[in-house]
Parts: C-alpha cells; sequence; structure tokens
C-alpha cells in the first residue's frame, strides 16, 4: 500500500483529486490533512468517508487495508505535522483499539488560501497558509522523508500576459495579487528545499479549473447560483479578461502523472487549452442554464441580469493567462480530455442537482464577504 498525504482535500480540487486517486489506484490510501476553513467541507467528501473510510469500522479490517482516513488539522501546526510524517499519530482501529505507525510515502499539498478577492481583503491568511504552512510541510518532509513532495500551484505566479503569447515553466515569476505573491513564495521555498536538503519535490501550476464541488466565490459557481436565484451576476470591468479553462478531472489525471513519473525538481505547467474572455463565460453559463431549465428560463432573461461593476481587483486584475504546456505533454504523454461545452454542462448539471450542497457551503462569512466585494459600488 502506498500511503498518499493529501492536504487541502476537503475543498475543491483535493476532494476530486481523492476521489480519482481512489478509483484509479487499488493499492494506495489516503490520509487527508484539512483544517476545515470556510472553503473546505465534509460534504465534499461524504462519499469517499462511505465508500473507503467505512472499511475500519468493521471487525476485519486492519491497518494494512483501510483506504481513507481524515484528519482535521492546520498545515502549519508543526507538532501535527510532524507527529503525521514521524508515524506517532495515531490510525487508530477500533477492535480491538491498536495504535498502528503510519508510513507518508508521497505528499500532495493542495491546502491554501485560494481566492484572489478575499487576499485583496486581507492577506494576513494566505501569508501564515500557503507561505509558512507550505514550509512546515517541507520540514517535515526533509526530517521524515518521503518518495515525492508535489506542491499544487498556479499559473498565477507568472502574473499577466497581454492578448499574445503563453507562459512556459522558464518564464519568470512576476506575481500581482497577495494571494499569488503568496504562492510564489511557496514555489521558491519548494526549489529551495529541492536544492538544499533534496526533498524531492514537483511542483504543478494550472490554469483555471471548474468543475464540481467548487466553492460559490469563484467566477463559474457564482455565476450558476446567483443566475439560479435571480440575482445579478457580476462581472468585473468590462468582462475582456482572458482565462485558460481546466476541467477538474484534467488537473487530476495530470497531478496524478507527475506524482508518479514527474522530475524531481521539476516545474510542471498544466492548462486546458481553452483561452476564453470572462464574459464569455457568463454567456455560455446563462445559455447553458437556459436550456437545461427550458420552460423557467430563456437564455436572453438570464442574461439580462450581467452587471457590468467596477473591478475590485483593480491593478492586481490579470489581463491574460495562458499556459504552454509541452513539457507535460512530451514528457508524460497528458492532455486534456474534457472539452469546454461538456465540462461546462456537466458543471451546470451538478450544480442543479446539489442546490443543498450550495446552500449548506455557504455561512454568515460567505454573506458578509459578499457584501465587501460586491456591496460597494
Ligand atoms: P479551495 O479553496 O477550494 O480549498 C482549499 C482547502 O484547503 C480547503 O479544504 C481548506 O479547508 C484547506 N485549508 C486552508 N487552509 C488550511 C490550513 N492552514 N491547513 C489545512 N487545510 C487548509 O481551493 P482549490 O480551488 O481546491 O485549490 C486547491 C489548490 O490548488 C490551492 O493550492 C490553489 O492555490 C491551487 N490552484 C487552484 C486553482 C483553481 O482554479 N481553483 C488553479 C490553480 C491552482
Ligand atoms: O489561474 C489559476 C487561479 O484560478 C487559481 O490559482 C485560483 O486559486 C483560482 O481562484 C482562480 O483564480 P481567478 O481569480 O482567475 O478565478 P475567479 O473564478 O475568482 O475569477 C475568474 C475571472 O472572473 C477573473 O478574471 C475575475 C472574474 N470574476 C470573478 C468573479 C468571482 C468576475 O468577473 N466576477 C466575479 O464575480
Amino acid at each position: 500500500m502506498r500511503t498518499v498525504l493529501v492536504t487541502g482535500a476537503a475543498g475543491f480540487i483535493g476532494s476530486n483529486f481523492v476521489r480519482h486517486v481512489l478509483q484509479t489506484h487499488p493499492d494506495w490510501r489516503v490520509v487527508v490533512l484539512d483544517k476545515l476553513t470556510y472553503a473546505g467541507n465534509l460534504a465534499n467528501l461524504a462519499d469517499i468517508e462511505r465508500q473507503y473510510g467505512a472499511a475500519d469500522q468493521g471487525t476485519r479490517a486492519t491497518h494494512d487495508t483501510f483506504r481513507y482516513r481524515f484528519v482535521r488539522g492546520d498545515i502549519c501546526d508543526r507538532q501535527l505535522v510532524n507527529s503525521l510524517f514521524s508515524g506517532a499519530y495515531s490510525t487508530r482501529h477500533p477492535s480491538p483499539p491498536t495504535h498502528h505507525p503510519l508510513k507518508i510515502d508521497v505528499v500532495v499539498n493542495f491546502a491554501a488560501e485560494s481566492h484572489v478577492d478575499r487576499s485583496i481583503l486581507d492577506a494576513s491568511a494566505f501569508i501564515e497558509t500557503n507561505i509558512k504552512g507550505t514550509q512546515v510541510l517541507l520540514e517535515a518532509a526533509r526530517q521524515y522523508p518521503v518518495d515525492r513532495f508535489v506542491q499544487i500551484s498556479t499559473d498565477e505566479v507568472y502574473g499577466a500576459l497581454g492578448e499574445e503569447g503563453v507562459f512556459t515553466e522558464g518564464s519568470p515569476l512576476k506575481p500581482n495579487s497577495p494571494y499569488a505573491a503568496s504562492k510564489t513564495a511557496a514555489d521558491v521555498l519548494c526549489s529551495a528545499y529541492h536544492k538544499t536538503y533534496g526533498v524531492p519535490v514537483v511542483i504543478t501550476r494550472s490554469s483555471n479549473n471548474y468543475g464540481p464541488y467548487q466553492f460559490p466565490e469563484k467566477l463559474v459557481p457564482l455565476m450558476i447560483r446567483n443566475a439560479l436565484v435571480g440575482k445579478e451576476l457580476p462581472v468585473y470591468g468590462e468582462g475582456k479578461q482572458v482565462r485558460d479553462w481546466l476541467y477538474v478531472e484534467d488537473n487530476c489525471r495530470a497531478i496524478d502523472m507527475v506524482l508518479q513519473r514527474g522530475r524531481t525538481g521539476e516545474v510542471y505547467n498544466i492548462g486546458g487549452d481553452c483561452e476564453k474572455r470572462n464574459i464569455e463565460i457568463v454567456c455560455l453559463i446563462c445559455e447553458m442554464l437556459a436550456s437545461e431549465l427550458k420552460e423557467r428560463n430563456e437564455a436572453k432573461d438570464l442574461k439580462r441580469l450581467i452587471t457590468y461593476i467596477k473591478d475590485p481587483r483593480g491593478a492586481a486584475h490579470d489581463f491574460r493567462y495562458a499556459l504552454g504546456c509541452a513539457k507535460l505533454q512530451t514528457e508524460l504523454g497528458w492532455k486534456p480530455k474534457v472539452g469546454l461545452k461538456e465540462g461546462m454542462i456537466g458543471t451546470v448539471r451538478w450544480y442543479l442537482k446539489n442546490q443543498d450542497w450550495v446552500e449548506n457551503v455557504i455561512t454568515g462569512d460567505y454573506q458578509d464577504y459578499y457584501e465587501k466585494v460586491y456591496g460597494v459600488r
């Protein structure tokens, strides 16, 4: 059994990744470490807990057979992290109660504060989790060696492009928002730990993911929810910024390949080869929702909800991202499988089917946050 520690897996991409790993690799087990911030929800892992976590509840399951374990905790908590890496953390087995040392073979670090707008309101948590937390994990991996440490990074570390060109892995790092700066610092720390101590780090930098379980503060789920409840669809500025859209399952496949076959010390870009302006994405969502809702709504009615608002990101709003992914393609044979139409209709249907999930993850904090970003005009 290979044991993979996945941090931040109660969030969007991490939960999809855990599902992918457990379905794809019958001989891997996953230990999740997540603080359960506003963005982390156990509901994102509920089906996994039912399917793979149940083994330990029976009397026959042993330390060797459990496939999934959730640990609530902070990646900044050095003591907890060290106890997980050193094997001192108890993987309790109920009958009879026993303590088993747990050897972590691979780390995949998704845990982060991930939303640009929140980093502009207050960067503190971004510095703590994204930088300090990553260093705590790296230090543990140095003291209790692992086979691989995969750092999940972002195309935002490269800064902004104009109308032309793409970022390659060799492009200079020029982050603009506090979020992007914190992710850049983490990447640089990862490279330093690889160079200085030989920690077997690999970094992935992906473009904008979309798909099930994304928190409704991000463009795609926010627009779907607002359209469903008849609220305005707030487009920043003129909606001309360009993002490269990547279906989350394609990203999970790529991360899995990098984890297994990526060269340590290297960076791999993961892009969807799907550049769209924000307004195009919002219009596509309106059209898809209308086609799903049929008699209830027409696309033109939903599009009337589109409201262009003063850009809350100001100068930190990167105009365009585009990723060159030749390295991933030639070295590991990856390319995206799910096109925008297929991925987006699946996503729209998932949100339609899971409106309870959306309403449950939106807490009081969400209303306050919404007011701060969208309320001031
Ligand atoms: P998310 O906000 O949906 O989830 C983040 C998760 O991390 C949550 O479960 C949260 O509880 C957990 N977390 C936060 N602080 C923690 C801490 N101190 N200790 C332990 N857990 C903590 O994020 P996401 O969109 O799934 O992004 C995951 C990773 O991928 C992030 O590192 C992000 O920078 C990166 N990324 C995201 C995208 C994207 O489009 N969403 C694209 C490129 C890279
Ligand atoms: O590029 C990778 C990054 O993609 C990740 O590193 C981040 O974690 C992830 O959040 C995402 O960042 P973005 O800022 O690009 O994603 P977001 O969905 O917040 O916004 C996408 C674009 O849509 C951006 O240009 C801002 C715009 N936008 C966003 C929201 C929430 C709007 O016009 N209106 C909105 O209400």
